[in-house]
């Protein structure tokens, strides 16, 4: 019933459409040609290897337009695309689908780290390309992938010189009463958004990934994911709802206005349409992003090794430190010291230290051109710090905020990387805090301009940050990035992200993350990739019981966060005492890996709950993750991944009976049991609870 809704919605938009062409005195040459003096297209259409999904390519009226269907029932109706430009010919009517090339691929490869070993690649291709019968000659080819996890697409465009792409038209016509999760774009605080749980047709314009749940009537879903991949020089896309259901691609612009500055052929990123059955399949399909990635260009990153950090970074969010110099800063020399002891006494491989460089004092939000990226505070003495890092088996790990004033990071690119690298650091967390609108660039004649924060120079920027770290043994963690579209691949020095509401937003955030925050990003940002989102905290109200400004879950699901939320990077946040005072559940993070060999979504539910099972890379040690929003509910968690026939001991570290996140956050209780794949754990999980187990192989 609704897909045919989506149609004739659809048909009623491309109806009207035709008529303001008609109507309009000064159409283009398109626009005056087309739509009715085209030859009629070919249909081609390709399924997925399960044969379960098929897409349709075609053009109508000499408009290319594609559709989306699964077991029959329409996912994406028939749906406009296209590319307009500020000079030069349109590549959006006029045109016919004359021709495809097909490939069918079915092979797998390896991560150097990541949520597991081996990715397959399982998918089937057709090109289709589109010719101009009508108007200026022009034609393009369109790239199609299906996998049985969900469908991609891209432009490849050949030479047409230098142009200023100034709209893509790509249309998602989805179901408008689907319910969907979903933050703002194009807002002022890039993605920090608390998520929004409404039907499709209730938003306005969204980041992607953008998540939503068709219902079937007897069975919920399909769920549905549209995101991107492969974000290269070109700009970031944001989700518009022009009419109830049809959501246009909306890129975010440059400083100029101009969305795109294209020189020569080019390929748009891919569009992305991940479908699954259940939340959880979403979560296990996402390595289409990763798939539609090239491979690693980079070679060896080894000097980069995945693992657990501890900080100078948590105290200054509840205002016990300043980044800025003077009595409460907290890059010192000696506060650095204790923390490497600290990282060395509990097997923490990173130290990491904010505040430690010129250009914190003052606004800093606004004033990213005073950073100094190899100049340290007096106070903060770095060789000597890196030298007594490496004596307790610690590397220190770096940071630079730059508020955003990616001409002032750039400028000083090479000597910030050479004073870290001589000092034996291996990761660099960046920073680009400032409102979306203002990415600090110059221009061509070095007059400083405002970029968005996620267009095409930002995009670049992180690029030449990453290929210019490789240079020097770096990896990079970024805050306040452009979204993830599996460039790690490519590019596997780019080992994690902020990218959505870390943890710091419940020191200060007012609101603070919600309970159900955490059962959300798993089907929407993670899906992305890796997020630095900082766990582990353990003294839930830092601000004192009265603050608003607490940590809304509770202990038990600190833990969780470990194995559900997946980083090369992650972070122990709390204070060194905090965890010292709570030595029993401290155990949980000092054992948790930061790398698998294998991951598997159990179950879940987006905005309710989530079970995530994974496997140690080093080990045959599996962790299991689960998590609530602020309803308590029972998870039912079967082993069956587990080897047949050999022994486990389960550590399990759950909610107390009669924990709940608001009264009684602490109550945790450890429980030790003997399992085998053929056992079922059942978990009770408190109001905004969760649950992490250990399973140790005999
Ligand atoms: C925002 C980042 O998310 C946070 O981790 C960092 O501490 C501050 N910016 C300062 O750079
Ligand atoms: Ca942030």
């Amino acid at each position: 019933m609704k897909t045919t809704r989506i149609a004739s919605a659809f048909s009623m938009a491309l109806m009207a459409g035709a008529a303001i062409a008609c109507a309009a005195p000064q159409a283009s040459v398109a626009q005056a040609q087309a739509p009715d003096a085209v030859a009629p297209s070919e249909v081609f259409t390709v399924s997925s290897p399960d044969g379960r999904t098929r897409v349709e390519v075609t053009a109508r009226d000499g408009q290319p337009v594609y559709s989306v269907e699964r077991d029959g029932k329409t996912i994406v109706g028939v749906s406009k695309l296209g590319l307009r430009f500020a000079e030069g010919a349109d590549l959006d009517r006029g045109f016919s689908a004359v021709s495809a090339n097909r490939a069918v691929v079915d092979t797998q490869w390896s991560q150097p780290w990541g949520e597991r070993t081996i990715v397959q690649d399982r998918h089937e291709e057709v090109s289709v390309r589109f010719v101009s019968t009508s108007g200026p000659e022009r034609a393009f080819t369109l790239r199609v992938r299906v996998f049985d996890e969900g469908v991609a697409f891209r432009y490849e465009v050949p030479d047409m010189g230098e142009r200023a792409l100034v709209d893509e038209i790509t249309e998602f016509a989805v179901d408008p009463n689907a319910m969907s999760w979903w933050t703002p774009a194009g807002e002022f605080n890039r993605y920090e958004y608390i998520y929004k749980t409404t039907p499709v047709r209730d938003m306005y314009r969204v980041y992607t990934p953008f998540t939503l749940k068709m219902d079937s009537g007897e069975t919920a879903g399909p769920y549905v994911a549209i995101h991107e991949a492969a974000l290269i020089d070109y700009a970031g896309m944001w989700l518009d709802q022009r009419r109830a259901g049809v959501l246009e691609a909306e890129l975010a612009p440059r400083h100029d206005g101009v969305k795109v500055r294209v020189s020569g052929a080019f390929n748009t990123p891919w569009r992305v349409i991940q479908i699954g059955d259940t939340a959880a399949d979403l979560v296990n399909g996402s390595d289409i992003y990763l798939n539609l990635n090239e491979p690693n260009t980079l070679g060896d990153v080894s000097y980069f090794t995945p693992g657990k950090y501890v900080g100078i970074w948590w105290g200054m969010h509840i205002n016990k430190y300043t980044w800025g110099s003077g009595p409460k800063h907290g890059a010192t020399t000696e506060n650095t010291k204790q923390y490497i002891d600290f990282a060395a006494e509990n097997g923490f491989s990173g130290v990491l230290v904010e505040g430690w460089n010129i250009g914190w004092d003052g606004d800093w939000f606004s004033n990213g051109d005073l950073f100094r990226f190899a100049e340290p505070y007096p106070d903060f003495d770095i060789e000597a710090l890196s030298d007594y890092a490496a004596s307790r088996g610690v590397e220190l790990i770096g940071h630079h905020e730059t508020s955003a004033n990616i001409a002032n990071y750039e400028a000083q690119l090479e000597d910030a990387f050479e004073l870290y690298r001589d000092n034996g650091y291996s990761t660099v967390k960046t920073g680009y805090v400032a409102d979306a609108s203002d990415l600090v660039v110059h221009d061509d004649e070095g007059i400083r301009r405002y970029g968005w924060h996620d267009g095409q120079e930002r995009v670049v920027h992180d690029l030449k940050v990453l290929k210019k770290a490789h240079e020097y043994g770096l990896a990079i963690n970024a805050h306040e990035p452009v979204k993830d579209t599996g460039l790690r691949r490519t590019y596997p020095n780019a080992v994690s992200r902020e990218g959505a509401r870390g943890m710091e937003f419940n020191a200060w955030g007012t609101p603070p993350n919600p309970p159900e925050h955490t059962a959300i990003l798993p089907f929407t940002r993670l899906l992305a990739g890796p997020m630095d989102f900082t766990p582990g905290i353990f003294d839930l109200m830092p601000n004192g019981e009265d603050d608003q400004n607490r940590v809304q879950t509770t202990l038990a699901k600190q833990l969780a966060l470990y194995v559900v939320i997946y980083s090369p990077v992650q972070m122990a946040a709390d204070l060194p005492e905090n965890y010292e005072a709570n030595p029993e559940p401290f155990q949980f993070i000092k054992d948790v890996p930061a790398d698998w060999k294998q991951s598997i979504a159990l179950d879940g539910e987006v905005g309710d709950f989530i079970v995530q099972a994974r496997k140690d890379r080093n080990s045959d040690n599996w962790y299991v993750g689960a998590l609530t929003d602020e309803d308590a509910r029972t998870v039912s968690i079967p082993l069956g991944f587990l080897d047949k026939g050999r022994a486990y001991t389960a550590e399990i570290y759950r909610d107390g009976p009669d924990a709940d996140w608001k009264t009684n956050p602490y109550a945790i209780a450890l429980e030790t049991r003997d399992v085998t794949a053929s056992d079922i754990i059942e978990i009770p999980l408190a109001t905004s609870g969760g649950a992490a187990i250990r399973l140790i192989a005999e």
